[in-house]
């Protein structure tokens, strides 16, 4: 039975690449990673680059940065057939993704994919550390302690009132894709009064990682791409 791994590679820095993604990476002669219009060098393949042989083949799947569903079905389908079609030669291969990729990650609906026409192939998915466990580790910030609860957010997906409602109702949130919502964010933590209580760190693990923990100081917009918000509500705090 042919088999895929799915493996999460953590969120930049090689060293957070776990020893059994490391293990099966090093074995792998094919490995599947996923690039966006955006990300046009594969920061996924930045990671693994000194773990894998050098005869591994690295190939590169176009996933577009569209919303339509019909537009990524077609390019989700295209991904699975690919994978598919090369898993007729060989026994196994790999598809690596950024952080977990159970996640919010493209794996997700290639898995969705190759359960429904791809059956045969078995599938291993192996969990990977999340950027914003990555993120709160560069500040040192407890992220749950207790009974308090914790919502991730992603914001390019949602209404500011949604964002509010959740600040609101959490003590901590992870705010994820940010993208160019970045000045809204900030508006809504202001009006919130948690502006305070908040730190972002952009690029995790990777060599030009920022963390800002005073956000009022933000005023390019793009610093929203690849980044993380974490906030603190004091006002529900256990007590
Ligand atoms: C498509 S999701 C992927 C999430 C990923 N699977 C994970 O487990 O973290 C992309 C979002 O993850 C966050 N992200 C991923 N890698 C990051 C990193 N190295 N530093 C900061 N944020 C990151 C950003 O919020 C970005 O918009």
């Amino acid at each position: 039975m042919p088999k895929l791994y799915g493996i999460g590679i953590g969120p930049g820095d090689p060293e957070l690449l776990t020893v059994k993604a490391q293990n099966i990476l090093k074995r792998m002669d094919l490995i599947f990673a996923p690039q966006s219009y955006i990300d046009k060098d594969s920061r996924a393949e930045s990671i693994i680059r000194g773990v894998i042989s050098q005869d591994t083949e690295i190939r590169r799947l176009l996933f577009p940065m569209s919303r339509d569903k019909q537009v990524l079905n077609q390019f989700w389908r295209q991904a699975a057939d690919q994978i598919a079609e090369a898993l007729k030669i060989k026994a196994e291969a790999a598809f690596i993704t950024l952080g977990d990729p159970l996640t919010y990650s493209t794996y997700i609906y290639l898995l969705y994919m190759l359960k429904e026409h791809y059956p045969h192939i078995q599938l291993e998915t192996v969990p990977g550390i999340t950027s914003y466990a990555a993120t709160a580790a560069a500040a040192n910030l407890p992220m749950v302690e207790g009974g308090e609860c914790l919502a991730i957010f992603p914001v390019a997906r949602n209404s500011h009132q949604r964002l509010k409602n959740v600040l609101q109702h959490f003590e901590t949130t992870v705010l994820m894709k940010i993208g160019n919502n970045l000045t809204q964010v900030l508006e809504v933590l202001q009006e919130l009064k948690l502006l305070d209580h908040a730190l972002m760190v952009s690029q995790a693990g990777f060599t030009q990682q920022i963390m800002e923990v005073d956000l009022s100081r933000i005023k390019e917009e793009s610093r929203g791409y690849l980044a993380v918000i974490i906030v603190k509500n004091p006002h529900k705090s256990e007590s």
